[in-house]
């Protein structure tokens, strides 16, 4: 039987990169994925949707670009085009992957394992059974898309984040349910692609989690490009007639149909124990979660569990850390995981990041703090780029030190890095607002809301 110091069970975010960082620290390590490498993340999530809504925003641009002095002329689009594009994108970086555990010469096996015992992992493979002996197992099975209990949830037309980006043709009318990242996400890039979405959310806003001013702002540019929300709203039935959807909902205003040609679920995700087999193994459990330290060991001996199986914030880049730490502590190194600073991007138009506390949750806990506020509508670049819509957030303690940030706006997927830096290393807003920022950039929105926290913004009247 093959023998490995890390068997790693899921090849997503978590797994991989916990692989290669095993394999870096000199650990012989082998990892089973029944699927390609990459998870959700790479094969349908993060990357795909990405792909496509990079599609959406180049059409939306063209809608634009007269203002630019440009006469572009008869334009149209090829959305199974796209979806070929997004194809490609995918399957270089499961490639690129595939490479990289060649190159550190990681054995993949090929098939669906499971865990009965610790140390032990046995896999179903193309070829039989397959039986691996490890001293560390990883349990890195991620999460699937949570299916609301509602009668038609299974209907043809009905589908989850995994398969929408699988059609070859746009709906007409698409209905979302959810109003969180994933919902919002699709919302936006489908309709810059001409579809006539409806988000129906059951809480009283949408991006329930975000700091207050995120949502409001947000449904008011998404409900002027023509979006329909229902908030505070049930979804109490899907029906299907004549090849056509109907969600049946519920609100203040009594029952409605909204009748569409697919229904997105977009109402969470749920954490995967398949192959896991959490209660032979004593696996201590939280709400379908597996409980992990800070080391990413759970109640089990040389059983460790990182990503979306841990139940925290269901992020690539969090299960990847994860991962890291992980590996790191198998090979003995002192590591920890924090969960101080992670960033969350949403990426609507315009884009959402976030990072550290909300302001309701610093009113709630009693905490006196700052707030400053830098319009990109007074940033030279956010002018030059045409995308003026949106500010940078800036949260501090009375000293000024950076508690949190959200930023709505141009790229702003890319800006939070510097308040996640902030926030990781508790700066003083001070020493953004004295940093010398290149002009013209967006990162100049930054420093001057910084300079709010000191006293006021030199570009703002
Ligand atoms: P979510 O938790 O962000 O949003 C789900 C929404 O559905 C919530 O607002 C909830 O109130 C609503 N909902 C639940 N049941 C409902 C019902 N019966 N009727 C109406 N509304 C209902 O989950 P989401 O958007 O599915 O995303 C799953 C995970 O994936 C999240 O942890 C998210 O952070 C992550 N993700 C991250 C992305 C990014 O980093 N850009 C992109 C996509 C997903």
């Amino acid at each position: 039987m093959e023998q490995y110091q890390v068997g790693i069970l899921g090849g997503g975010p978590g797994g991989y990169v916990c692989a290669l960082r095993a394999a870096q620290l000199g650990l012989s390590v082998v990892l089973v994925e029944g699927d390609r490498l990459g998870g959700t993340c790479l094969n349908r999530g993060c990357i795909p949707t990405k792909a496509l809504i990079k599609s959406a925003d180049f059409w939306r641009e063209l809608q634009q670009v007269e203002e630019f002095g440009i006469r572009a002329g008869e334009s149209s689009f090829d959305f199974a085009k796209m979806i070929e594009r997004k194809d490609r994108i995918v399957h270089n970086l499961v490639l690129g992957v595939e490479q990289l555990f060649r190159t550190a010469k990681i054995p993949v096996i090929k098939g669906w394992g499971e865990i009965t015992e610790a140390g032990r992992i046995n896999v179903e493979t193309e070829t039989g059974q397959v039986s691996l002996k490890v001293e560390n197992l990883v349990v890195a099975t991620g999460s699937t898309p949570f299916r609301i209990p509602v009668p038609g949830a299974n209907l043809d037309g009905v589908m989850t984040s995994d398969h929408i980006l699988d059609e070859k043709t746009l709906p007409e009318k698409l209905v979302i349910i959810g109003g969180g990242v994933i919902g919002l996400e699709f919302a936006s890039a489908f309709q810059a692609l001409g579809v006539k979405v409806t988000v129906v959310e059951m809480l009283p806003s949408l991006l329930a989690n975000s700091d207050d001013e995120i949502p409001r702002r947000l449904t008011s540019v998404l409900k002027k490009r023509g979006i329909d929300i229902f908030t505070k709203t049930m979804v109490k039935e899907i029906k299907s007639a004549e090849n056509r959807l109907i969600t049946v909902v519920e609100n203040a205003k009594g029952i409605q149909e909204i009748f569409s040609d697919r229904v997105l679920l977009a109402t969470g995700r749920k954490t995967n124990l398949c192959g896991v087999n959490a209660q032979r193994l004593g696996l201590q459990l939280e709400g379908g979660s597996i409980v992990v330290d800070s080391q990413m060991r759970t109640s089990v001996p040389n059983i460790y569990a990182i990503g979306d199986v841990t139940g925290k914030a269901m992020l690539a880049h969090v299960a990847s850390a994860q991962g890291m730490v992980a590996a790191g502590h198998i090979a003995g190194h002192q590591v920890e995981m924090s969960y101080r600073a992670v960033p969350s991007v949403i990426f609507t138009h315009p884009e959402i990041a976030a990072v550290g506390a909300t302001e309701q949750e610093l009113r709630t806990a009693g905490v006196k703090y700052k707030v400053s506020k830098f319009p990109f509508s007074a940033n030279g670049k956010a002018l030059v780029l045409g995308e003026t819509m949106g500010t940078v957030k800036i949260l501090a303690n009375e000293e000024g030190v950076i508690l949190g940030s959200s930023i709505m706006g141009p790229q702003a997927s890319s800006l939070i890095q510097e308040l996640v830096l902030g926030v990781e290393k508790g700066l003083n807003a001070e020493v953004l607002a004295k940093t010398i920022h290149a002009h013209p950039t967006l990162p100049e929105a930054i420093m001057e809301s910084a300079h709010g926290i000191l006293g006021k913004p030199l570009h703002l009247a």
